[in-house]
């Protein structure tokens, strides 16, 4: 695998391949590689003849209350990680090389609909600075087919539709969330969670399954049951930012007679932001 830190110096290579009439797949990261990020690779690889990985903590997706600072990093171990999974470039650019005339950039991509509820609500800016980081990646990299988890579902059908209305000749694949064995989703931030938490933290995972099954068992009150979901998951030392019942289509709130569904979690516990959601179809006639 080659490192490359510039955009030229990523460029020359991929030019040379596309003339090949090589195909591209990439994988966009910001590092601290686990099982998720590399099943991502591994998808890559079997769909592509080349994978580009990226890792960059974008500073722009991130609330000045955030994680920047702390966010791991930790490039010579994710190096090692993503060669074994078969990736043929590793695109590891400073923030000076990715924001030349400063974080502050005039141009910003701005995905109006489906970033304004959820995450978008609660990390005011989070989701443009995930946009336009993207889009300059897409730019910098010019991939055929372009890999995200669904584990970021709100990221994923965002990055989906911004492709789509600024016309990237891209694919996007969306890649299902790598779990640990109590259910708990694979991130980056899980080893912010003390000993304790990580204990506790599989109840996100247990939670979405149990308004899974009450939905497939046809309540269809989703006010109702979102909102004793939040308050159990509070009384058990949670502080929840949301549970909802979205269509998986558009993230609309779900109605009584959608069936393609996704309920979405994000829930602090201690300093520890989690993210989950269970997307499941009901039967048309339930
Ligand atoms: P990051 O959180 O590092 O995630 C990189 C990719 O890995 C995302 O597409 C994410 O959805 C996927 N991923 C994370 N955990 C996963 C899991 N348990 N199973 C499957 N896939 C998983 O998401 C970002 O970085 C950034 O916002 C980025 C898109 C790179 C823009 O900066």
């Amino acid at each position: 695998m080659k490192t490359e830190h510039t955009i030229n110096g990523l460029r020359d290579p991929l030019r040379q391949a596309r003339r090949e009439g090589k195909t591209i797949g990439f994988v966009p990261t910001m590092g601290n590689l686990h099982a998720g990020h590399i099943s991502l690779v591994e998808r890559a690889k079997a769909q592509c003849d080349l994978v580009v990985a990226s890792i960059f903590v974008n500073p722009t997706q991130f609330g000045a209350n955030e994680d920047f600072g702390t966010y791991p990093r930790t490039l010579e171990a994710d190096s090692q990680l993503l060669a074994a999974a078969g990736c043929d470039f590793l695109f590891a650019p400073a923030a000076t090389e990715m924001y030349a005339n400063g974080l502050n950039q005039s141009t910003s991509v701005h995905v109006a609909e489906l970033g304004k509820e959820l995450c978008g609500a609660h990390r005011p800016g989070h989701f443009d600075g995930v946009s336009s980081v993207v889009s300059k990646l897409f730019n910098i990299v010019q991939p055929d087919t372009a890999f995200f988890g669904e584990k970021d579902f709100q990221q994923l059908a965002i990055v989906r539709r911004m492709t789509q209305e600024l016309n990237f000749p891209i694919t996007i694949i969306g890649v299902p969330t790598l779990r640990a064995e109590d259910g708990l989703a694979l991130s980056s931030r899980n080893g912010y969670l003390s000993a304790a938490e990580r204990q506790q933290a599989p109840m996100v995972y247990r939670t979405l399954c149990q308004l899974r099954d009450a939905i497939g068992y046809g309540q269809r009150d989703y006010e109702m049951l979102t909102e004793a979901a939040r308050q159990h998951l509070q009384k058990s030392g949670f502080d929840p930012d949301y549970v909802s019942v979205r269509r998986a289509s558009d993230l609309l709130p779900a109605k009584a007679e959608d069936t393609a569904l996704v309920i979405l979690v994000a829930a602090r516990l201690g300093k520890t932001r989690l993210i989950d959601n269970l997307a499941f179809e009901l039967p048309a006639s339930a």
